[in-house]
């Protein structure tokens, strides 16, 4: 595809630099400077690592990749590489400051968008379809996605505000859904902007499976609580019963209850201690207490495969849309994104994004943990550097799906993948389960 059958890809590509742009500085902005330094949890970053970080990644493939410039500060790319330091060091490293860092990712902007004006956008892997642009404005996002957590584990006053969910809903119709068995094309050769992991698109077939319409709701975990679940090995992968016993963990992660005993679950979000909604999906669990519940419901978390086939496959057509609902770009009717909401929406909400099955919620909301390890489709290639997916592929990581409220469009597809330890519970994580026919 070239520049020339597709007008607008500037324009479009610009628009995904400057929005990603705007949601950093609505997460950085209202954060004081000591607060920006901090570290809020050894976890995450400071937010200033992050805010630096967007900009020298920036720099190093646009500036420096396509453009063949030099590095503007050459010796502080060592300090932004997020494999020579671990996030837990890199409070104690000669970061740029915060007003040093805001000039530091304006001035690679600035000099972006002057590129972007010149530079064909095809001939060459990086630039065909604005490729590297897209991979620049999505890592962007990314990482507001990574400081909208950090903001989570922050404590102090509520600094983030968003109008509450007032999302389209109707009552499912039916807890579950059968998918038919079958042949169906699994990952995208042909999306612009998809990363190596996404690719190739490529033929799977899975057993019939039934899957559950709606995300699994804080009301029905509240009642794997009350059932003893975190008391109960029988329910728990063995290194899952581990780490509970270890942390002495008993609910999700900030959740917590008054009194001694039975009284009601409140939780901390953003700043604000609440009433755990019970019609919401839940949210900050980690893979092995979705993997136990599952388990206690006597069903399954659906693999990665079958979640994709729920989620794209028309068996109408036999062919796989882009998202749920078909190949249009998402809107407000069709899925919680973008960071609109500072929560999930009502498990049943967003009938608009519904599969053609009508398996809801797929996209947004909360991220799905699957069944499945993290590994490479069959024709995978690194591109454009093994660093992004490659290193991770393996059976440490396991694949969460479908995007959270904190995922910008920009990065999420029917296709995409994110990874994470089993372990992990701080990100904006959910399930839903499946069992076999
Ligand atoms: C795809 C979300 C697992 O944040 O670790 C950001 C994305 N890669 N910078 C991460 C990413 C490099 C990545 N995840
Ligand atoms: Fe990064």
């Amino acid at each position: 595809m070239t520049t020339e059958s597709h007008p607008g890809l500037r324009e479009r590509a610009a628009a995904a630099l400057t929005a990603a742009r705007a949601r950093t500085a609505a997460l950085t902005d209202p954060v004081t400077d000591q607060d920006l330094t901090a570290q809020h949890s050894p976890l995450m970053s400071p937010l200033v690592w992050d805010l630096a970080h967007i900009g020298n990644q920036e720099e190093l493939w646009l500036l420096g990749r396509v453009a063949g410039r030099e590095s503007l500060h050459p010796e502080i790319n060592p300090l932004y590489d997020a494999f020579e330091h671990p996030r837990s060091e890199r409070p104690k490293l000669p970061l740029l400051g915060p007003a040093e860092a805001r000039r530091y990712a304006a001035e690679v902007r600035g000099r972006v968008f002057d590129l972007l004006e010149r530079t064909p956008l095809e001939g060459s892997a990086l630039l065909d379809d604005g490729f590297a642009f897209g991979m620049i404005a999505q890592h962007e996002q990314q990482h507001d996605e990574t400081m909208l957590i950090t903001h989570q584990l922050r404590r102090g006053e509520p600094v983030l505000t968003a109008p509450e969910p007032e999302a389209p809903y109707e009552a499912p119709l039916v807890a579950e859904v059968l998918v038919p068995g079958g042949p169906f094309t699994m990952g995208t050769s042909t999306e612009p902007w998809s990363l190596d992991n996404e690719r190739p698109a490529h033929p799977r077939d899975t057993a019939p499976f039934w899957i559950d319409t709606v995300p699994v709701t804080n009301a029905a975990y509240e009642a794997f609580i009350a059932d003893g679940g975190y008391r109960e090995p029988r329910w728990w992968a063995a290194a899952g019963w581990r780490q509970i016993r270890e942390h002495g963990i008993e609910a999700p992660l900030f959740w917590h209850r008054e009194g001694p005993g039975d009284g009601q679950w409140l939780r901390r979000r953003f700043g604000v201690t609440e009433p755990v909604p019970g019609d919401e999906p839940v949210l900050h669990v980690s893979w092995y207490e979705a993997d136990a519940y599952a388990r206690w419901a006597g069903r399954r978390l659906p693999t990665e495969t079958e979640w994709e086939k729920a989620a794209r496959h028309d068996p109408a057509t036999g062919r796989s849309t882009r998202y749920p609902w078909g190949d249009a770009d998402p809107t407000s009717a069709h899925a919680n994104l973008g960071q609109r909401h500072l929560r999930p929406a009502r498990a049943g909400s967003y009938p608009a994004g519904a599969s053609p099955l009508g398996v809801r919620q797929l996209i947004g909301d909360v991220w799905e943990w699957t069944a499945s390890d993290f590994l490479p489709y069959p024709g995978f290639r690194a591109f454009p550097y093994r660093e992004y997916s490659e290193v991770f592929f393996g059976p440490e990581h396991k694949v969460l799906r479908g995007g959270s409220f904190a995922v910008d469009p920009v990065a999420c597809r029917g296709t995409f993948r994110n990874w994470d330890l089993p372990v992990r519970r701080q990100i904006f994580s959910g399930f839903r389960t499946a069992r076999d026919v």
